[in-house]
């Protein structure tokens, strides 16, 4: 039973009564996306709920996410002041940070250090490339290795080595073998921390649960763990950069964001003291070992869920790129079947569906409602991918959607798909994941069939926090020769 509360005297948002205590965390469900569309169908694209004492906005629909995230961006910048996103990255996160002046001077110092290795220039978009056609490669040896004899395999822990790598390479200049047991443990708790820092996350709204023992304690413990695990591996990597740094060669991200912190780059007169070096290098490297991987885990499932896409696009390779060299970047304008894949992939499983929790800076008025300071607020990108206005079928996978009538890629409507947020918190890995997303799943189509295991059901169930990651698919991989053999 829930009272319906109207819009309340006060101008706040509508919204479901709350009940004492917990408030509605109860009415989350497993997937609070979903729970979110629905509550929006019945109170409107802006309504509020209460997370134990918490009041949480939730907005749904790209009017009111653009009105607040770029329209009213600063009002809508802040992090909330959880408990767990102070243990992230050495309480030195720009990521999980509060939104003000020097917040500010850190985004820019990471985005752009980010940008010099990955996507600024012809080439950083070489050096990245070559990182990414060799753990390609790899992959595609991984792949006939464990296909061999017509055995199925699960490829998503290949695909979170080969990415972490590239990442690791751009951040470190270091990559680490697919059997590293370390390497591999340190990158197998990403899941883990995104069930605490996602929207269903209790562990910050109901602060008494870590006074006995239950599950959402014994998350936030590993989530604690995990923190100062990640942030000791990112430790010695930078100690390591300190003790070899040359002001002549910058080698690296870590080397870059040295350069702009320790000497002389601007960043200490900006405030940004030494410690920001690791809080910046475990931001970057934290937050794109995992999501580049698990948005190709959706890649290789809807391949395997549409095989005659697979074909179409392996066509498209074939016309385009040949048998004797690997795509490149280059291909990407003259391959737009497998960019309108990609696209849809990212539309339709919308794996990041909520952001990670927004505040408010400011009391603000939105769409008429009054919001105070420091209100918790949830950004609902499933929403915007799956409005009906907006798309037609949106429940139905069809990467022909981005295509018009010359089968050409329609650039605005890719414009329109939203993983990556908007305004002042946008992703900083935008450019460097879409170019990495594309570059694997063309070197791979162009080199692997992949077949489901006929003797398991190809499910769409996920494992949820922050991220949507498929439970994994097992696959049969054999070699894609039609007209030649090209060995990598
Ligand atoms: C933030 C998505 C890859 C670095 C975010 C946010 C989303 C997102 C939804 C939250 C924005 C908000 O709170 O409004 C994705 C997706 C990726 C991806 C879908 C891959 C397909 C990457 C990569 C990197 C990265 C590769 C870095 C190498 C960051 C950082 C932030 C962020 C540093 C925090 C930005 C801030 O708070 O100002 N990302 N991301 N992301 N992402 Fe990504």
């Amino acid at each position: 039973w829930a009272r319906r509360r109207l819009r309340p005297p006060s101008g706040s948002p509508p919204g479901p009564f709350a009940w004492p205590l917990v408030g509605n965390v109860l009415q989350l469900g497993r997937l609070p996306h979903l729970t979110f569309c629905k509550m929006a169908q019945r109170y409107g694209d802006v309504f509020q709920l209460r997370l134990g004492r918490r009041a949480v906005v939730v907005l749904n629909g790209e009017a009111a996410i653009r009105q607040a995230l770029v329209r009213q961006g600063g009002q809508f910048a802040g992090r909330p002041d959880f408990p767990s996103f102070r243990l992230v990255s050495g309480g030195r996160s720009m990521a999980f940070g509060r939104y003000s002046e020097l917040w500010r001077a850190h985004r820019r110092l990471a985005h752009a250090s980010l940008r010099a290795f990955s996507t600024a220039s012809g080439r950083s978009r070489q050096l990245l490339e070559q990182h990414v056609a060799a753990e390609a490669r790899e992959l595609v040896r991984g792949f006939v290795r464990r296909g061999a004899g017509g055995a199925y395999f699960d490829p998503c822990p290949l695909f979170t080595v080969a990415n972490a790598n590239v990442i690791c390479a751009l951040c470190f200049g270091q990559r680490y073998s697919h059997d590293d047991g370390e390497f591999r443990a340190l990158l197998g708790r990403n899941d883990k921390f995104g069930q605490t820092v996602g929207a269903g996350s209790l562990v910050d709204v109901l602060p008494w649960l870590q006074a006995f023992p239950n599950p959402v304690r014994s998350v936030f413990r590993d989530f604690q763990a995990l923190n100062q695990e990640l942030h000791d591996f990112v430790r010695a990597k930078v100690a390591q950069h300190r003790r070899t740094y040359d002001p002549r060669l910058t080698r690296d991200i870590s080397d870059a964001v040295l350069g702009k912190i320790e000497h002389g780059g601007g960043g200490a007169q900006e405030g940004l003291s030494r410690d920001y070096v690791e809080g910046t290098m475990t931001d970057i490297f934290g937050a794109g070992q995992d999501t580049t991987s698990t948005a190709l885990c959706w890649v290789l499932l809807l391949l395997l869920k549409h095989p005659h896409l697979q074909r179409q696009l392996q066509a498209e390779l074939d016309r385009v790129v040949g048998r004797d060299r690997l795509p490149t970047a280059e291909d990407r304008g003259c391959l737009p079947c497998v960019e309108a894949f990609i696209y849809e992939t990212l539309r339709f499983s919308s794996f990041v569906p909520v952001t990670i929790p927004h505040a408010t800076t400011a009391d603000v008025v939105l769409q008429g409602f009054r919001i105070p300071k420091d209100t918790v607020v949830f950004v609902n990108q499933w929403s915007v991918n799956h409005d009906r206005h907006k798309w037609k079928d949106p429940h139905l996978f069809d990467p022909g959607r981005f295509l018009d009538g010359e089968q050409k890629l329609d650039r605005d409507l890719t414009c329109s798909v939203m993983i990556f947020s908007m305004g002042k918190r946008r992703c900083i890995g935008d450019h460097l994941s879409k170019l990495q997303i594309f570059l694997f799943t063309a070197i791979l189509l162009h080199q692997c069939t992949f077949e489901a295991n006929p003797a398991e059901r190809l499910t769409m169930d996920c494992i949820h926090g922050l991220a949507l990651k498929p439970l994994s698919p097992c696959l049969h991989s054999s070699r894609y020769l039609p007209m030649g053999t090209l060995s990598v």
